[in-house]
């Protein structure tokens, strides 16, 4: 006990230094916090889809129908019809052959390389892929490769010289730390050539990227037998839970291999109705995601950055420390911004991360970035 106690008081030390993790409850564009008028550049909710009301009837109704909770894992009597709906929607908005639905884009990660992976199989991850696919990797017990980001020429390199049978190589279509795009089509031709899986993370791709269909349908890579989809129903789908997509095949696989999928209670019915809501909604609306590339222009071009392929738009800021009081400045003028730094950052670079949202007020907008600008140019 005396240990655990320890390591807590390490853990608390190092916190002072850098900063705690404070969690805010925000909504929409503004939204009360304890009587605070917020200003919304933090969350995920790209298009605005979490308070649509199609997609709140369409969870009020899957309630309704079907209660509150799938009750069982999906292999069991977890399987609703609410989830066929979802992954026809999920497969039609891709363009994918079939999807199947997790409990979270983090369960469907751990879902599709766990089941694929193994000591035969070599994983060529790039240096920026979120931590749920960390995870996955180190928990399909593959060897690992870490890519340096976007490196084409040594991920063909490394692909080439590998040892091992087969080979997964796993990027993300927009990376949620600097919020580019990599070159999925070269990505793919490399992996057609040299034998391997590309695994494309579509969490912050779908509803930004293609008409809000993803990088892997822009990239005309839809339905390549080497290329298969992960995604996150909690972003631009405005809902919760993840989903893979892929060949009838591969589904077929991870019904009957991924631990994530088996032993996870099923998706609950709301979050499953409302995202199959929010696809069609992208599939009829392409102008939700103009106008969320309008908001990141404009973002990008008031704070002086290149504009990033997604919705984030990222700042660099000379340290951690300023990087926690600019945030946390912001946070009393009624603005939230996203604020990443060591050690959860691939390069150790701290950034102010502003995330666009298709419905934002472009006057608001403008004084907040204006604000920002100003308080980092006081700052080293
Ligand atoms: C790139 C990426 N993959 C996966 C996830 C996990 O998705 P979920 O929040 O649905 O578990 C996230 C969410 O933060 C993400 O950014």
């Amino acid at each position: 006990m005396g240990a655990v106690q320890d390591r807590l008081a390490d853990a608390a030390r190092v916190r002072e230094r850098r900063g705690t993790v404070r969690t805010t409850r925000v909504g929409p564009g503004w939204e009360e916090d304890g009587g605070d008028r917020l200003l919304d550049l933090a969350s995920n909710d790209y298009l605005g889809l979490s308070t649509d009301h199609r997609l709140k009837a369409a969870a009020i109704a899957a309630t309704e129908r079907y209660g509150t909770g799938a009750r069982a894992s999906r292999v069991v009597t977890g399987t609703l019809p609410v989830h066929t709906e979802l992954e026809l929607a999920l497969a039609e908005l891709t363009g994918q052959p079939a999807a199947l639905a997790f409990s979270s884009g983090y369960a469907a990660n751990l879902g599709i390389l766990t089941a694929l992976g193994g000591p035969d199989t070599l994983i060529l991850s790039d240096q920026h892929i979120h931590a749920s696919l960390v995870d996955a990797a180190r928990l399909s017990r593959s060897p690992i490769e870490t890519i340096p980001h976007s490196d084409l020429a040594v991920l063909g390199d490394v692909l080439a010289n590998r040892t091992q049978t087969r080979a997964i190589v796993v990027v993300e279509s927009v990376y949620s730390v600097l919020g580019d795009a990599p070159n999925l089509l070269d990505a793919a031709a490399l992996c057609a050539k040299y034998d391997a899986l590309l695994v494309v993370d579509e969490a912050h791709g779908i509803g930004v990227l293609g008409e809000g269909r993803g990088g892997v349908h822009a990239a005309g890579l839809a339905g390549a037998e080497h290329v298969v989809v992960t995604a996150t129903l909690s972003k631009a789908l405005g809902a919760q839970g993840g989903a893979v997509l892929g060949s009838t095949m591969l589904r077929e696989h991870l019904v009957n291999t991924a631990r994530s999928f088996i032993f996870d209670t099923g998706l609950a019915p709301a979050p499953a109705a409302a995202a199959a809501a929010g696809c069609r909604v992208i599939l009829a609306e392409p102008e939700r995601v103009e106008a969320l590339h309008r908001v990141a222009s404009l973002i990008a071009s008031s704070c002086g950055v290149d504009r990033a392929a997604g919705p984030v738009q990222s700042i660099r800021v000379g340290s951690p420390e300023t990087a926690v009081e600019v945030t946390e400045r912001l946070r009393d003028e009624g603005i939230l911004v996203g604020c990443f730094r060591p050690p959860s950052v691939p390069d150790g670079i701290s950034r102010l991360r502003l995330t666009a949202h298709a419905g934002a007020d472009p006057d608001r907008l403008l004084w907040a970035t204006a604000l920002i600008t100003s308080m980092l140019l006081e700052r080293p």
